[in-house]
């Protein structure tokens, strides 16, 4: 595993990835199945987070993911993705999807976001220290703020349905 810094800025460890959608991935429709571009989210959320941490990171959730309008087959998915938020050995990472049509030229249209939360783990699986990630930008800023948002609800939700299970038991 390599030295990992105290903090990072977001821009390092930013990817994207490209990905021309195949026959063999539709569902009964004959559009894209979900599940497929949900793969490549976790993927691509993967990679980031493992370059940022600088070793191996696991997905510890993903939250709810709307998709606004479906894939067709021969369409060019973007992928775009970014850690927004750190904490002690967690990161939100968030994955922007788009698409160029593959019949027309035409504006990108928007697919869907992911927000996913991913740990980074030692040899042992144990949650390690990951480098605090650096805004660069006022978009980075926002993300950073919305990312802690997020996370407070998560953590209430979290809460609200132990101590829910605890009195119901
Ligand atoms: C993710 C995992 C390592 C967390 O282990 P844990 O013992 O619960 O660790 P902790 O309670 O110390 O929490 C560690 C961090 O994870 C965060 N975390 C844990 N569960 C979380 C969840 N469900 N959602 C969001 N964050 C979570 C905590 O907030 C904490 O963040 P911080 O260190 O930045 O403050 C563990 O639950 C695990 O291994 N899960 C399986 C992951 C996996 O295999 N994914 C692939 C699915 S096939």
């Amino acid at each position: 595993m390599s030295d990992v810094p105290a903090s990072r800025p977001s821009s390092a460890a930013r990817l994207s990835l490209s990905h021309i959608t195949a026959q063999h991935e539709t569902n009964l429709l004959g559009t894209v199945h979900g599940g497929v571009i949900m793969t490549l989210v976790d993927s691509v959320a993967g990679v980031v987070a493992a370059r940022h941490s600088g070793g191996p990171a696991v997905t510890a959730s993903m939250d709810e993911m709307v998709f606004l309008v479906p894939v067709r087959v021969g369409d060019v998915v973007h992928f775009t993705a970014q850690v927004n938020w750190t904490g002690r050995s967690s990161m939100e990472i968030g994955v922007r999807i788009t698409a160029d049509r593959w019949d027309s030229v035409g504006p990108q249209v928007h697919v869907a976001t992911a927000y996913l939360v991913f740990v980074a783990v030692d040899a042992d699986g144990q949650p390690r220290q990951v480098p605090q990630v650096e805004p660069e930008n006022d978009e980075d800023r926002r993300r950073m703020r919305e990312a802690e948002i997020r996370r407070s609800h998560r953590l209430a939700r979290r809460k609200a349905i132990i101590d829910s299970r605890e009195g119901a038991a």
